[in-house]
């Protein structure tokens, strides 16, 4: 047994270890201690010095070597009277019955060792496994995989938040390739920086399965993909529904627009038609809107055109019903709106969004839910419809009931304080990266499945990749390293190791 400390002292949320001399034991290090009936799992949570030595005697050591006085001082031994003291708690608690919560403390004097996988080993593989990387001890990175469960953790909705740049969506693209070939999920990324099919580098195009499970759509697609161009005809004046800002007049004006010309109601709107109860001045206002955030206008030669060609009023009737059917085939859908204004992306997303919810809240009517795949939404930047001032639409919809139809969504966050504490709590996996900002990490750790109060400081720290997944189907908050994605690809094409042969992470029963 490789010995890195023994326990000296403490109390249950603060055991104290002292560091074997010539061991480093890091913040966040992952520690195994034996008691009476099998073994626990320590955190380390803070380091501090030890000293047997009196403070004026140190401060007078210090001096002497400062000052060139040091000479021979191997009499103090210091690796016996100077050490480091780590401040660690139990997370796991592990029996030959199966694993426990905590409550007891360790036994006294008992040496810690580093985890191994050997002590991992109850972490089992569960059946529908979405991959998110390695177990992780400080910087130092297990041979162990962690896997949640996608059926479960998807309709519960997943939260990845940090701020720019740790690695966020790296993670997604992780987590939607280990899941690409089962036709128990449908997918619909909503994609602003067309960074998830890979057009010009590495994607989930790449996953040797995408011929049949994986679809792209752009206003300027490749060959062998499909044009992104939705009819304005299937938009519907409730999409715009805290995704547009709308005065009362603008919202009453759209309403009789829509009441008179039905699905042809942006179209009059955008040709500035007259109509009865709506001012001139309203329908040039909204207008101007259609025109900026879809691009929308009346072209020299009377058509209507649309400047990103994602919108129109001749082509695209069949865009969303072809989406949804796909979603609702298991599919991946990745939609590139690099080119949309963001609320032309949100609307896109919004029509259907509200289509697969429709299907499912059919299909849970007719008791017919349980054959539907899980559909999960992926939204960069979540905040710009899940935000607190945010009006309600329907991806709020879905954050807040989309579990009881299997409808969820994978959020991604820089600024998850603007998020209502009411819809946090409901996302019940978060998959937490760096965080340098205190807000940020106090709005995720409130609303986390554990209790993470005592990791603010190990957050702020995490480098890229590095990530604390916390979920109600995990039974401790498990520090990861989520590989890169590049890496990743490799590793799974060159049919080298394949994760799930492996011990991996699953919800283990514990009382
Ligand atoms: N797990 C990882 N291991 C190593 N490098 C990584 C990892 N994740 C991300 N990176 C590196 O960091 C870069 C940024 O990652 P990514 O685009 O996923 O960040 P992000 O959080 O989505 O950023 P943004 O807020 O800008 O969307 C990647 O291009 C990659 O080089
Ligand atoms: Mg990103």
């Amino acid at each position: 047994m490789d010995v890195k400390g023994q326990v000296i002292a403490g109390k249950v949320a603060k055991i104290l270890i002292r560091q074997k001399s010539g061991e480093r034991i890091e913040l966040g290090d992952l520690l195994v201690v034996d008691d009476e009936d099998g073994y626990s799992i320590m955190k380390v949570y803070d380091l501090s010095y030890g000293s047997q030595l009196q403070k004026s005697v140190r401060e007078m050591i210090a001096g002497m070597e400062l000052e060139g006085h040091g000479g021979d001082l191997s009499f103090f031994e210091p690796e016996l009277r100077n050490y480091i003291i780590a401040e660690a708690a139990s997370l796991i608690h592990i029996t030959s019955d199966g694993t426990k919560k905590p409550k007891g403390l360790p036994t006294f004097f008992s040496s810690v060792q580093l985890v191994s996988g050997e002590h991992l080993k109850f972490l089992i593989k569960p059946k529908n496994p979405l991959y998110l990387g390695k177990v992780r001890s400080g910087s130092k990175v297990l041979d162990v995989d962690v896997f949640l469960d996608a059926t479960e953790i998807l309709p519960h909705h997943v939260l990845v938040p940090a701020i720019t740049g740790r690695g966020k969506s790296n993670l997604v693209k992780v987590m939607l390739w280990s899941i690409l070939d089962q036709d128990r999920y449908g997918i619909l990324v909503l994609d602003p920086h067309d960074e998830y099919y890979g057009r010009h580098k590495q994607g989930l195009k790449d996953h040797p399965k995408s011929d049949h499970h994986l679809l792209y759509y752009s206003p300027n697609a490749p060959t062998g993909t499909n044009t992104l161009v939705v009819h304005l005809e299937t938009l519907l004046p409730r999409d715009l529904s805290g995704i547009v800002e709308l005065s009362e007049a603008q919202q009453e004006g759209i309403r009789l627009f829509y009441n008179h010309f039905e699905e042809k109601w942006i179209e009059n709107i955008v040709r500035g038609a007259e109509l009865r109860g709506v001012q001139e001045q309203t329908t040039a206002v909204l207008q101007r809107k259609f025109d900026t955030f879809l691009g929308v206008y009346v072209g020299n030669d009377d058509n209507l055109h649309c400047r990103n060609r994602a919108f129109s009023n001749t082509a695209g009737m069949t865009t969303v019903r072809d989406i949804t059917k796909a979603l609702e085939e298991g599919q991946t859908v990745v939609m590139d709106t690099s080119m949309l204004h963001e609320e032309a992306e949100l609307l896109i997303g919004s029509i259907i969004v509200r289509a697969v919810f429709q299907n499912h809240e059919r299909a849970k009517a007719s008791g017919e839910l349980g054959q539907m795949p899980v559909v999960s939404i992926v939204i960069e930047e979540a905040p710009r419809v899940l935000g607190e001032t945010r009006g309600s639409n329907v991806y709020s919809k879905v954050a807040r009931e989309g579990r009881k139809f299997k409808v969820g969504l994978i959020a991604v966050s820089q600024l998850t304080s603007l998020i209502p504490r009411t819809v946090l709590t409901n996302m019940n996996t978060k998959i937490i990266l760096g965080n340098e900002m205190a807000t940020e990490r106090k709005a995720i750790m409130e609303s986390a499945a554990q209790d993470l109060s005592m990791d603010n400081r190990i957050i702020a720290s995490l480098d890229m990749g590095e990530a604390l997944v916390s979920s109600n189907f995990t039974k401790f908050a498990i520090p990861i390293q989520i590989p890169l994605f590049e890496d990743y690809v490799k590793e799974q094409t060159q049919g080298k190791k394949s994760p799930d042969a492996k011990t991996s992470f699953a919800g283990v029963d514990m009382e």
